[in-house]
């Protein structure tokens, strides 16, 4: 049996006419989709826990995650634009390395879509704690802790993901009309944090800028990678986007700029505001403006971080969904994983199934470890898609490709170098999670997989 048969491009687009998803979104559905997904947990949570790692190096942690970011979105953009199908990178490389690579970049994105929904899952229960908290309503933390911090489980967290599966369930356009309202609200309150943090800036929290050294800038900067995650879940939408080719890559460019350029601004503020050992790594943003004495501007910011980190999660949900959805067309999963409900269209019992893995993890694990197993997955696909493009321009030359990634066999390179590098600067234990992950999805494709593969069928 062939492990690395493909599929051609021509069998991607026909199965993506066959599933139906109705094609409703636009360019700014898309940038906001980006913003929505990738705006989130990171920069209102992860940023504090960077900066006691990095001090006010930091910045350059985020530079240097949001330079890696930037270059596979290139990469992401011309791929989408050859393959406008829902599925991601999972989809294409079906198609430039075969069925069992596939696979396992497949198994790789539920690190980065369904493990880091818990992770927002879990970052949005601590931040909406301790909001309450601020308005004097105290939880009891054995409903709001996972049983290794002393807890039973994180209710709030489940519930936040029971919340978004209903909006899933309705349907794509519904979500992203509340999408683009969340992102405006996310961007607002992280906007309020500049303006008032900015005049409160001192240089002398600035120095010494690096008290631990570059090791402590790329410590940090593979913990705070994951405020970057997210972006390609453009590509799990463009089967249900108009005129995929010329608004995929206008969105991802629009998010990026601006992605971009809030984080590295938002470092520098708190970083400047707050010396660095007194930041709050769980409350990073509100404890700061707190700090100050600006208890309205926290609440305001805790508040629309609570709502901000919403659309984080349902966008990240939506991605792991269809990915499921298109792996279970391809025969590698089970097929009720494709099913459409007649009626609002979305894959329903799909949306059940993997909304009640997300709540299952976010319920019972802790944060941290979380967030390592994200990156380290997320940065692989990075590195696969990387070489990915580069097989394909060599194998397809042919294929349509509305946009081009420039001087690719430059920005491929040095793609998959940065992640490379910040996937080795991650712990030994996350890298023998990750080891562990991947022998497991190997035993369920040699289980399954390769006996229900669509391409095993047809031979
Ligand atoms: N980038 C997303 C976040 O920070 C996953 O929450």
């Amino acid at each position: 049996m062939d492990l690395f048969r493909k599929k051609s491009a021509d069998q991607l687009l026909e199965a993506a006419e066959r599933t139906g998803l109705a094609k409703k979104l636009t360019a700014i559905d898309l940038a906001a989709l980006a913003i929505g997904s990738v705006v989130g947990t990171g920069i209102f949570v992860a940023t504090g826990e960077g900066a006691l790692r990095a001090g006010p190096g930091v910045i350059v942690s985020y530079i240097i995650g949001g330079i890696t970011a930037a270059l596979a979105a290139f990469i992401f953009a011309e791929l989408v634009t050859m393959f406008p199908v829902a599925g991601s990178t999972y989809t294409y490389s079906y198609v430039a390395f075969g069925e069992i690579i596939a696979w396992i970049i497949g198994w790789d994105l539920l690190l980065e879509y369904l493990v880091s929904a818990s992770a927002v899952a879990s970052g949005w229960s601590g931040t909406f704690v301790g909001l309450l908290k601020s308005f004097g309503i105290t939880l009891p933390e054995i409903i709001t802790k996972p049983p290794i911090w002393g807890g039973v489980m994180d209710l709030p967290s489940i519930l936040i993901v029971a919340f978004a599966a209903w909006i899933l369930y309705i349907g794509v356009k519904e979500t992203a009309i509340s999408n683009n309202l969340i992102v405006a609200l996310k961007i607002a309150v992280i906007l309020l944090f500049i303006f008032i943090g900015i005049s409160h800036v001192k240089l002398s929290n600035l120095t010494p800028f690096a008290p631990y050294g570059w090791k402590g800038i790329m410590s940090a900067a593979a913990i705070i990678f994951f405020a970057y995650i997210g972006f390609d879940a453009v590509s799990t939408a463009a089967e249900e986007t108009k005129n995929p080719q010329k608004n995929v890559p206008l969105g991802l460019m629009m998010a990026m700029i601006v992605i971009l350029a809030l984080y590295i601004t938002v470092a520098f503020v708190l970083v400047g505001m707050v010396p660095y050992k007194e930041i709050v790594p769980d409350n990073a943003l509100p404890g700061a403006l707190m700090s100050i004495g600006i208890n309205w501007g926290s609440a305001l910011v805790a508040t629309g971080a609570v709502i901000g980190m919403i659309s984080t999660l349902i966008i990240t949900l939506y991605g792991q969904i269809r990915i499921f959805m298109v792996m279970a067309r391809d025969g590698l999963l089970p097929e009720v994983f494709s099913h459409v409900h007649p009626k609002y269209r979305t894959p329903h019992i799909n949306t059940i199934i993997t909304s009640l893995l997300a709540a299952i993890i976010a319920g019972f694990l802790p944060l941290d470890i979380i967030i390592e197993l994200c990156n380290i997955g997320t940065l692989s696909v990075f590195v696969l898609v990387s070489i990915g493009i580069l097989v394909l321009r060599v194998k397809m030359p042919h294929v349509e490709r509305k946009f081009r990634v420039p001087f690719v066999w430059i920005v491929a390179p040095l793609t998959a170098a940065f992640s490379i590098y910040l996937m080795a600067s991650l712990p030994v234990v996350t890298w023998i999670r990750f080891g562990g992950w991947m022998l497991a999805g190997l035993l369920i494709y040699f289980a399954y997989g390769r006996y229900h593969s669509v391409l095993n069928v047809q031979k």
